[in-house]
């Protein structure tokens, strides 16, 4: 029936910048694919017991990477999961692209403009845009660094103007389409 599960990959991995709807759409894809969904942040948060803005202002940034990189590197990978990644977790050179390749890799992609945009809307509130009187041109620089290692990400799906029903229906069709979506 073109939807034969054993073509699925493992374990899934959304990467991509911050307002990119990595939480939303990983959510909703495991649901659809009755898999377990973890997000990268909320386990950061409970082991921390304190939010990510907390850490970032009361023990640094680098504290913050520091958990990331050892929690990350515990829930990536683990079968039948859809790990949604923190922006800067994937940003890390060599991170996206060394992943073993039963891990598919999905970069959400988003404009600058649109990620700000989202972002002031939405919580949690990102410590990396909301210290800067012009979160936009900070937004560029931060993605024009990064997008060379979200570029590693087998797959890349377009976010903007799309709903997340629509996104998390391209990444099923094409991953069920044996599509391995793995770092090339
Ligand atoms: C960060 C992104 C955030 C969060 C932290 C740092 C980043 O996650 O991990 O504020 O460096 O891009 P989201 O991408 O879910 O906003």
């Amino acid at each position: 029936m073109g939807s034969d599960r054993s073509d699925l990959p493992e374990s899934l991995c959304l990467v991509g910048f911050m307002g990119s709807g990595k939480s939303t759409v990983g959510r909703l894809l495991a649901e659809r694919l009755q898999w377990t969904f973890i997000d990268l942040d909320d386990r950061i948060e409970t082991e921390a017991g304190k939010s990510v803005s907390e850490i970032f202002a009361e023990d640094g940034e680098r504290a913050f990477r520091e958990i990331e990189t050892r929690i990350g590197r515990e829930v990536v990978g683990r079968e039948h999961t859809v790990l949604a990644t923190g922006g800067g977790w994937g940003a890390v050179p060599g991170r996206v692209a060394e992943l073993p390749a039963t891990v598919a890799t999905i970069w959400l992609q988003v404009s600058p403009e649109l990620a700000v945009d989202r972002i002031r809307r939405q919580a949690p509130v990102r410590p990396l845009l909301s210290g800067t009187s012009d979160p936009l041109s900070e937004a560029r620089k931060l993605l024009d660094k990064r997008r060379p290692q979200y570029e590693a990400a087998g797959l890349h799906v377009n976010t903007s103007g799309r709903e997340v029903t629509e996104v998390v229906s391209e990444i099923l069709k094409h991953i069920r389409s044996g599509h391995r979506t793995r770092p090339s």
